[in-house]
């Protein structure tokens, strides 16, 4: 066994912990600290289940250590809100049908988050481009594109930011 201690900010919460150095960062944050809104699927890095934000861009954490991962700031799926409430996105989801069994909701909040966050203008094509990396096998993903593209279109125009 080879330890490595880190610090790591998950969620707006600062975390110091000693992992083994092989730990995933999906590992970490399910088993460690108990979020568990971050889904494994296919552990080899297709399905993007796992996916969550380290220092803002979107990462495979089946596929990255946690070791790694030490130093950043790290956004998981329950890290999206505030507070308690969903956030637009979140809320759009719902309202579209974008999730049946919700095994690959997460990934897809947490991708979708990335892409709402960085594109001043998104259309079709774009979120499902975006979004490409992400496997569902329950929705045919039109509520889900209709959900980014709807809270694509209800951002403030001049910060390219999603509506409060
Ligand atoms: S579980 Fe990480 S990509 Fe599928
Ligand atoms: S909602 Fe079931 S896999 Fe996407």
């Amino acid at each position: 066994m080879n330890d490595v201690r880190i610090d790591i900010e998950v969620n707006g919460i600062r975390y110091e912990r000693t992992v083994d150095a092989r730990t995933s960062l999906a590992d970490f944050l399910r088993e460690q600290i108990g979020l568990t809104g971050t889904h494994l699927g296919c552990e080899h890095g297709v399905c993007g289940a796992c996916t969550v934000l380290v220092d803002g861009r979107s990462v495979r954490s089946c596929l990255s250590l946690a070791a790694q991962a030490g130093g950043t700031t790290v956004r998981t799926v329950e890290g999206l809100g505030d507070g308690d409430g969903l956030s637009p996105l979140q809320q759009a989801m719902s309202r579209h049908h974008g999730l049946q069994c919700g095994f690959c909701t997460p990934g897809f909040v947490v991708a979708a988050t990335e892409l709402l966050e960085n594109s001043a203008e998104l259309d079709d094509h774009d979120v499902r481009e975006a979004l490409s990396g992400n496997v569902c096998r329950c929705t045919g993903y039109h509520g889900i594109v209709a959900a980014v593209l709807e809270v694509a279109r209800e951002r403030q125009p001049a910060t390219g930011k999603a509506a409060e």
